[in-house]
């Protein structure tokens, strides 16, 4: 019998990538999700993508006692957990709810883990806990300083997550996964990232402009130590990205790693500025994009560039999509979402 993975968050953007990705594995998704950022109809969509009927449970991480019916339900050998808010600027206005959600549920949701028997624990962390540093690229013995109520949350289950494994008695094993900045989509352009509010992050907001839903690009200075001047990021295919998860679900579940506990960046450790992204959609498109210049955005730092080398080392994983693919695959899974009408209404 395959292994039952439960997957929080799993109807969200990078969570339906890591459930096509654990079917393609072997595994048996069990998916929470309470779709406070996500379709009702990407069910539908996974279950068409992997031909078979999917197991959703809609329920909030924190949830206790509904967390613990299920685990009795489905007996579960790992955990992925990718339910969070992660708008950074709604967690600088917002931090109570922030931990509330990601820090209390996240809590709960290890704790009823653990209480049904534990197993392996894959969390989704983030480059933000890494804060506002100068060094390029960054590995993961950097300390964790992050600037906003979002990456507090993160580096805060992070120690979580790292105490609770080391525990006497501990029946689970944690790993962390620190994304640089996902990007690109699912190539059968049935899943994809798909925000229901105003999107904050690059690649949909050039995807609204291509698609005539926004004017133009605002540019978020043009003045950074970079080569053109314009922040520098190591975007990550969000298919590579699921196959991190399954690489290191199967590592924790073949036995772990020397240390109970090990944070890895998930990057590719290529640059690209914001002008070389809108490049590559141009050219995707075969038209120029309206863009204008702003200021910097706060908080928003010159470079961040992933030193990807302890994933390959420890998982032997390494990202194979560069830019073009998830600027092309971004692109069909608009074209996509549009046809269906999943832009012009919620469904
Ligand atoms: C952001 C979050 C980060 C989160 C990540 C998830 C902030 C400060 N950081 O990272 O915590 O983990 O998303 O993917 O919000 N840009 C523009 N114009 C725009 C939008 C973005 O010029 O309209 C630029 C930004 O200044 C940056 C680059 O594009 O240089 C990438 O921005 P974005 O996609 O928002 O990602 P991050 O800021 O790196």
């Amino acid at each position: 019998m395959a292994d039952k993975i439960l997957v929080t968050g799993g109807l969200g953007y990078i969570g339906s990538h890591c459930v096509v990705a654990l079917c393609e594995a072997g595994f048996e998704p069990v998916i929470v999700d309470n779709h406070s950022n996500a379709r009702a109809s990407v069910l539908e969509r996974l279950e068409r993508l992997t031909g078979r009927s999917m197991t959703c449970y809609d329920l909030d991480i924190r949830n206790r006692a509904g967390l613990e019916t299920l685990l009795q339900r489905e007996p579960c050998s790992g955990l992925i957990h990718l339910a969070a808010f992660k708008a950074v600027g709604e967690s600088v206005a917002r931090p109570l709810v922030y931990y509330d959600n990601n820090v209390g549920g996240s809590v709960s949701l290890f704790d009823a883990f653990e209480a049904a028997g534990g197993g392996a624990i894959v969390f989704s962390s983030s480059a933000t806990v890494y804060g506002e540093v100068n060094a390029e690229p960054l590995h993961e013995a950097l300390p964790v300083q992050p600037n906003n109520p979002y990456g507090q949350t993160k580096a805060m289950m992070e120690q979580v997550l790292a105490d609770m494994v080391r525990a006497p008695g501990a029946r689970s094993q944690g790993l962390a996964l620190r994304y640089f900045n996902p990007a690109g989509a699912h190539d059968s352009a049935l899943i994809g990232e798909d925000p229901k509010d105003q999107p904050n992050n690059l690649f949909p907001i050039i995807v609204q402009v291509a698609v005539g839903q926004r004017e133009s690009l605002t540019i978020f200075g043009e003045d950074y130590d970079t080569p053109d001047g314009t922040g520098v990021r190591d975007y990550i295919h969000v298919v590579d990205l699921a196959q991190a998860h399954v690489k290191a679900l199967q590592a924790l579940l073949g036995g772990g790693f020397e240390v109970p506990f090990t944070a890895l960046n998930l990057g590719t450790g290529t640059p690209y500025s914001v002008r070389e992204v809108v490049s590559a959609f141009e050219a995707e498109l075969g038209r120029s994009l309206l863009q204008t210049l702003g200021p910097r955005r706060p908080g928003d730092v010159a470079t961040l560039l992933a030193d990807p080398r302890a994933a390959a080392e420890q998982l032997g994983w390494t990202a194979e999509r560069g830019l073009e693919a998830m600027v092309t695959d971004a692109w069909r899974w608009a074209g996509a979402a549009r046809q269906w009408g999943l832009w012009d209404e919620d469904d």
